[in-house]
């Protein structure tokens, strides 16, 4: 991070200049007492894997680390700088592996911990830093910590590593409190035959670790150690704003109809507390060379709150989910950048930039709707089914590209989630039989999950599974329209969003645009354009077709431009300047 780099840049200037003080500058210039530290996070490109629907290398259905490591060429060639992957570990899957049985182990569905250690090799070799999840709010059920503490009797030291309480009512048959889990229904259990309750924010698979406990505390910290010395290269950390819970668990105060909604404020979340367990991870981290990095998924509000997570003894970035939910407006994107700029930099610490994840609608069908209904159908979690009215498929595919080459002209860190590369939609019409995801169960198809961002990727147009895996499995369906999206067919098109993707990550890199300054320039209504170094970024969110500076020469276009100096609706150019 900078604040660090400087920081021992500067140590390393005072020590040269006092022994030049003394022997000369001539011996001082030769001497190099200490290296600054690498810095590598602040402006880089990190891709997200979901390892289950990436690529399977063995044909069951679900995507694996070997998998990985057979595409790894193809992350290389697209130019991305680091990899995170969401969780690998030994689990029972209840909620895709969010739900840890065992931190130190590979699920053998994924692989083993030799191919991770392997896909670490390979892609270090590649120049590429890789990143793992942790999860440290909740385990398993089938952890075995949670297994001893049901075993074990209420107030004994295996239940103190998770939240037990008694419950309310003459026999404990209501739950605690009245916290709903972010999943739907309560966030409490009932132990069976017992007056105890166990909380879970999210599924009932997924109990809450009592970080007031130091055991848990320290367990964490040997975690964190076993996947630094394996190598690597830093954290993306689960619920990071959950993990402490205000001591006395009031009920929480719910809005009418909102009896099953997870909120963002209340008694469980942006506790205090929580920075002095990253403080301690950040000293662990820092013991080790080259930079680790520790990144947030934090959804905290008033965003002002964000800035905590990434103070310079803390974590080095968090994700912007401010950006990820702007709605397709010019004024919204230019506020939304703007304070996520100034915020950041309070702190001094990179701004994020994040349109899609495994957790929310994939871009292209969240902007796939007008303004109103972007609000109503794309909100992140609640997906979109077969009877939810359908998003543009053309206009949201159009409008992400030119996204796009807004995100990726930014300063700071980017995230990619895999297949957006390729323009990927959502699968908004599969069949509820097949959906997974624990918010469409536990609330009855209330909301629709998350499934449908989490589709096995097509790599081949014409081979079973689109070239997945060797088999025609997948653990959820494909849609038929993916074929147009395989890689294979979009290596050939020199206008495929896979290609403008690497196009737009090699400028991106070769004129250090994430490392840059933006300087908004007066743009036409709807308009919004801006310099970072030597290249200015236009881009059209609007409905008519704009002007664009006259004599530019165009570097990139999300789009074909059918007349010079014109820049159609939903659509955006990289000029040079
Ligand atoms: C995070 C993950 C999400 C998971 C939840 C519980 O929000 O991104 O996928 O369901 O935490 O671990
Ligand atoms: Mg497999």
């Amino acid at each position: 991070m900078f604040r660090r780099k400087f920081l021992t840049t500067a140590l390393a200037t005072a020590v040269a200049l006092s022994i030049s003080s003394l022997y000369g500058s001539a011996y001082a210039a030769n001497l190099q007492p200490t290296q600054p530290k690498e810095d590598w996070a602040r402006d880089s490109v990190i891709y997200q894997i979901y390892p289950r629907s990436f690529a399977d290398s063995d044909g069951d259905g679900i995507g694996d680390l070997p998998g990985i490591v057979s595409r790894l060429s193809y992350l290389d060639k697209l130019g991305v700088d680091a990899l995170w992957l969401s969780p690998f570990y030994k689990s029972p899957q209840a909620d895709a592996g969010y739900d840890v049985a065992d931190y130190r182990l590979v699920d053998p569905m994924f692989g083993s911990n030799e191919d991770f250690e392997r896909l670490l090799k390979e892609s270090h070799a590649r120049g590429m830093k890789v990143i793992v999840d942790l999860v440290p709010n909740h385990t398993s059920d089938e952890h075995a910590w949670f297994q001893a503490a049901l075993k074990a009797k209420p107030g004994s030291p295996e239940r103190a590593r998770y939240i037990f309480r008694d419950g309310r009512g003459e026999n404990g048959e209501l739950p605690p409190n009245n916290w709903p889990s972010v999943f739907g229904q309560s966030a409490w259990d009932r132990v069976p035959g017992e007056k105890q309750w166990y909380l879970h924010l999210f599924d009932s698979k997924q109990p809450d670790l009592n970080w007031e406990n130091p055991v848990v505390r320290a367990e964490f910290e040997q975690v964190l150690r076993f996947w630094l010395d394996r190598g690597v290269d830093g954290f993306r950390i689960d619920v990071a704003h959950g993990l402490i819970k205000e001591p006395k668990m009031a009920d929480l105060v719910i809005e009418e109809g909102r009896e099953n909604a997870g909120a963002l404020v209340g008694p469980m979340w942006d506790q205090e507390g929580v920075h002095e367990i990253y403080r301690s991870w950040r000293k662990i981290l820092d013991e080790y060379p080259g930079q680790r990095i520790m990144v947030a998924e934090a959804w905290v509000s008033p965003r002002e709150r964000l800035a905590q997570y990434i103070r310079s003894d803390e974590m080095d970035q968090a994700f912007n989910f401010d950006y990820l939910m702007t709605q397709w407006d010019a004024t919204a994107f230019k506020n939304v950048i703007d304070s996520s700029i100034a915020l950041t930099t309070t702190v001094k610490a990179p701004t994020t930039w994040v349109t899609s994840n495994h957790d929310v609608v994939r871009a292209p069908s969240r902007y796939g709707y007008s303004l109103k209904d972007q609000g109503k159908y794309a909100l992140p979690g609640n997906g979109i089914g077969p009877n939810t009215p359908q998003p543009d498929e053309a206009l949201g595919l159009r409008r992400a590209r030119a996204l796009a080459m807004l995100t990726l002209a930014l300063p700071g860190s980017t995230y990619i989630y895999q297949g957006e590369e390729l323009g990927l939609p959502e699968h908004t019409t599969m069949e509820d039989k097949y959906r997974q995801d624990p918010m469409f169960l536990r609330t009855k198809g209330e909301e629709i999950g998350r499934d449908g961002c989490r589709v096995p990727l097509p790599w081949k147009a014409d081979a079973p599974s689109f070239g997945f895996g060797p088999s025609n499995k997948t653990w959820l369906p494909q849609p038929a329209s993916y074929a147009g999206y395989a890689v294979d067919r979009q290596e050939k098109q020199s206008d495929s969003t896979l290609n403008l993707y690497r196009n737009l990550l090699k400028l991106r890199h070769e004129h250090r645009l994430g490392d840059g300054k933006l300087h908004w320039v007066e743009a036409d209504k709807d308009v919004l354009a801006f310099d970072n170094g030597d290249i200015r970024v236009v881009i059209n969110l609007g409905e008519q077709t704009a002007a664009l500076p006259s004599g530019s020469q165009v570097l990139l276009s999300s789009e074909a431009l059918p007349e010079a100096g014109k820049l159609p609706a939903s659509t955006a150019v990289w000029l040079k300047r």
